[in-house]
């Protein structure tokens, strides 16, 4: 079988290089396509592929519609938002995810974007530390649960909000839960978002919601752009003149956020995911994924059933 490792954004050299082999080992063809500008690129490389590897690429209905032979896509990371799993259903096509690979390198992120927060963006001004302050984990999930056990490391009072885990899980990790979501943004000196993108989640992060917040607080964002009402955050911006928002995913509305001097800050690229560790561990599943799934139709992290 053909299998294409498409990749806008590339895996690290050593983590391609063992996904190639896995694929290899099994009797399959790795192809490889790269950093690629166009989706015509894309449209090219899926005519004649059975099994599709992507990270955050979007494939939409013309990607699927270009791919005749294509039966199995693994989303290499935890996202698959950007893949009209709907109507790869439609037409018969398994999509899976790597829960889990990559989620320490996102959290690890987390720390390193908010010590630059607290510390003034590292401008010589006094700032202040994360121990003893309150940390709110919205979603209860692969990344929320590395955050939580590198929190305590820092000697942080951890919080956490999940639709979906129960409470009884959470305080076993020696988390408090809370019930409502709101509740964090009530109680917590920063609260990290670890919510998918999807229909219930979408701008759901509102004016509202993020005025709830005590006064300095943090709302930093190492999940999806989608989930934020960015123009309601840029009024409670204007607004709250001591509250900061730090982001791994540039708001569609970057330049307006720019101006906030000091209380704004994203990367250039997501680099949640951007370790070779992840790059490996979500890659090397991936493959493995597509491997068991050719050798006896294991389809154990589909996403579309
Ligand atoms: C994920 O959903 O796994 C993360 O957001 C990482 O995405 P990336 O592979 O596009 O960096």
């Amino acid at each position: 079988m053909k299998v294409l490792i498409a990749t806008e954004k590339p895996f690290a050299e050593n983590a391609l290089k063992a996904i190639k082999a896995e694929i290899e080992q099994a009797g399959h063809q790795p192809v490889v396509l790269e950093e690629y500008t166009e989706q015509q690129s894309l449209l090219n490389a899926v005519k004649d592929v059975e099994a599709l590897i992507v990270r955050s690429d979007k494939i939409t209905v013309e990607v699927l519609d270009a791919a005749p032979k294509l039966k199995i896509i693994v989303r290499a990371g935890a996202g698959y938002d950007s893949i009209d799993t709907v109507y790869a259903k439609q037409k018969g096509v398994i999509v899976e995810n790597t829960p889990g690979q990559n989620a320490n390198a996102v959290a690890e992120l987390v720390f390193g974007l908010l010590v630059y927060a607290v510390r003034s963006f590292y401008n010589g001004k006094s700032g202040s530390e994360l121990g003893g302050k309150k940390l709110g984990i919205l979603a209860f999930g692969n990344v929320g649960r590395n955050v939580a056990r590198i929190a305590k490391g820092f000697g942080m009072d951890i919080y956490a909000y999940d639709a979906f885990c129960p409470a009884d899980v959470i305080e076993a990790a020696g988390v408090h839960a809370v019930t409502r979501q709101e509740d964090l943004f009530r109680l917590c000196d920063i609260v990290t978002l670890h919510i998918p993108a999807t229909p219930e989640t979408r701008q759901s992060i509102d004016y509202d919601l993020v005025n709830l917040l005590p006064k300095g607080g943090i709302v930093i964002n190492t999940a999806r752009k989608e989930v934020i009402n960015e123009p309601e955050l840029l009024k409670l911006l204007a607004n709250r003149e001591d509250i900061k928002y730090i982001t791994d995913i540039k708001p569609d509305a970057d330049a307006e956020f720019a101006k906030l001097e000091g209380r704004y800050f994203s990367t250039p690229k997501k680099m949640g995911a951007q370790t070779a560790e992840a790059n490996f561990n979500a890659g090397v599943a991936a493959a493995k994924q597509i491997n068991a799934f050719f050798a006896d139709g294991c389809t154990k992290f589909q996403v579309n059933k």
